[in-house]
């Protein structure tokens, strides 16, 4: 779960800061990027070049570096971390994240950060059953954040008590199984396909239509995100693929039909978003076909529906899901697709709303579910709109 996540580690002043060079080195060894942010007093109690050396990264501590003036952007780091966790967290610096005080590197990365935040606090006895201590963690619970909480054991005081921070291994799965749930689809093979489909009329020329990809590619980026191993099968685009999908260029129906017949057997869900050719030349030439004084006349033929194919062999645990981009009597031909095709749900785009369809960044959907129940969702981005057709998903996945 921790394979090439961006983890910012926060170390504070406290003498569980020695168990964070465990940490760090388990999280570097579950494949994770790891940067580390010391705040000034955990620079008491480890040093810099300890954790650096151990994270293969350069160690923070403040917000530029004296000697090179070098200025260590808190919100570039905030961005870049998938997610972040303090450990150990101090009584001090769990106050200033239940108050919103920013006075060092860590608290300001903490409050540009949008991703999840972890803190696994460390101090004494007294101090955590402190009740200013208890308001600040049920307040930064409240904030969204989560706790792992302090062990029972012997403190550095010599007291005997809670207030151990939880060790390295137990926060390493503590993380994992957090990701973990975050992923409703995690185990899941999902099959995408996306952008247009060329067919040749002669080696220089094809017919292909005006769809950019971007959906079915925002589609496939969100489904990765649960947790989903995504196949991305791809028509000619320019679009960009997440480092989580595995993509598949095809450029012909014919090719995009042979790609998804070899993957659907696997998948356990399908999303088929491209705008596949409905017909191509009967004949393509062979060599490039010259100008004449008279008209061309193509002999057309059809190809696969490939959706369609697909949903005559779909068994009852597969999830078969469909587009339909319209311009007139929409609803109705997108509910004879999803009975004609045997899908669980089909997404209607009219291309009569304006913003919605191909090329733009934003699209307007309606759902038709398997009971021809309408969902009908505002204009939107293209990632928000994929957010919508995972939520509708999930809510037929088992
Ligand atoms: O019937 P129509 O082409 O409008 O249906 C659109 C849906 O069918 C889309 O989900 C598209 O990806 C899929 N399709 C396909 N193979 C084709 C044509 C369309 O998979 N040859």
């Amino acid at each position: 779960m921790l394979k090439n996540k961006n983890i910012i580690l926060g170390v504070c002043g406290s003498i569980a800061a020695y168990k964070s060079a465990f940490l760090v080195r388990l999280l570097v060894k579950a494949g994770a990027n790891v940067k580390v942010i010391l705040t000034p007093d955990g620079a008491n109690f480890i040093t810099p070049l300890t954790l650096a050396t151990l994270s293969k990264n350069p160690v923070y501590t403040q917000y530029f570096e004296e000697e090179t003036g070098v200025w260590s952007n808190h919100v570039e780091l905030g961005l870049w971390a998938d997610l972040i966790i303090i450990a150990p967290i101090s009584a001090n610096t769990l106050a200033k994240l239940a108050t919103g005080i920013c006075d060092n590197l860590l608290t300001a990365v903490y409050l540009s950060a949008k991703c999840p935040v972890y803190v696994a606090p460390a101090m004494d006895l007294d101090m955590w059953k402190h009740e200013t201590t208890q308001n600040n963690i049920e307040r930064i619970i409240g904030f969204g954040n989560t706790v792992i909480a302090p062990a029972n054991g012997e403190l550095a005081s010599g007291l005997w008590g809670e207030g151990r921070m939880a060790e390295p291994e137990e926060i390493v799965s503590f993380l994992d199984n957090a990701i973990k749930e975050s992923m409703p689809l995690y185990g899941k093979k999902i099959m995408v396909t996306a952008g247009p489909t060329y067919e040749a009329i002669d080696p220089v020329r094809f017919i292909g239509n005006h769809s950019s990809g971007k959906m079915g590619f925002a589609i496939a980026d969100e489904l990765a995100k649960l947790g989903a191993e995504v196949t991305l099968i791809a028509g000619p685009t320019a679009q960009k693929a997440g480092q989580r999908l595995r993509r598949v260029d095809v450029v012909s129906a014919r090719e995009m039909f042979d790609a998804c017949t070899s993957v659907f057997p696997e998948s356990d869900i399908t999303v088929m978003c491209a705008a596949v050719a409905d017909y191509r030349p009967k004949q393509i030439a062979t060599q490039k076909i010259k100008k004449q004084d008279s008209g061309l006349v193509l002999e057309l033929e059809k190809t696969t529906d490939i959706l369609a194919s697909l949903g005559a062999v779909k068994k009852t645990h597969q999830i078969l899901v469909g587009f339909a981009l319209e311009t007139n009597d929409e609803e109705n031909y997108a509910k004879g697709k999803l009975e004609k095709k045997n899908l669980d749900l089909v997404i209607l785009n009219s291309l009569n709303d304006t913003g919605a369809g191909f090329k733009s960044d934003t699209n307007k959907i309606t759902i038709f579910n398997k009971a021809l129940e309408r969902t009908v969702f505002d204009m939107k981005s293209k990632t928000d709109v994929a957010k919508d057709i995972c939520t509708a998903i999930l809510k037929i996945a088992k």
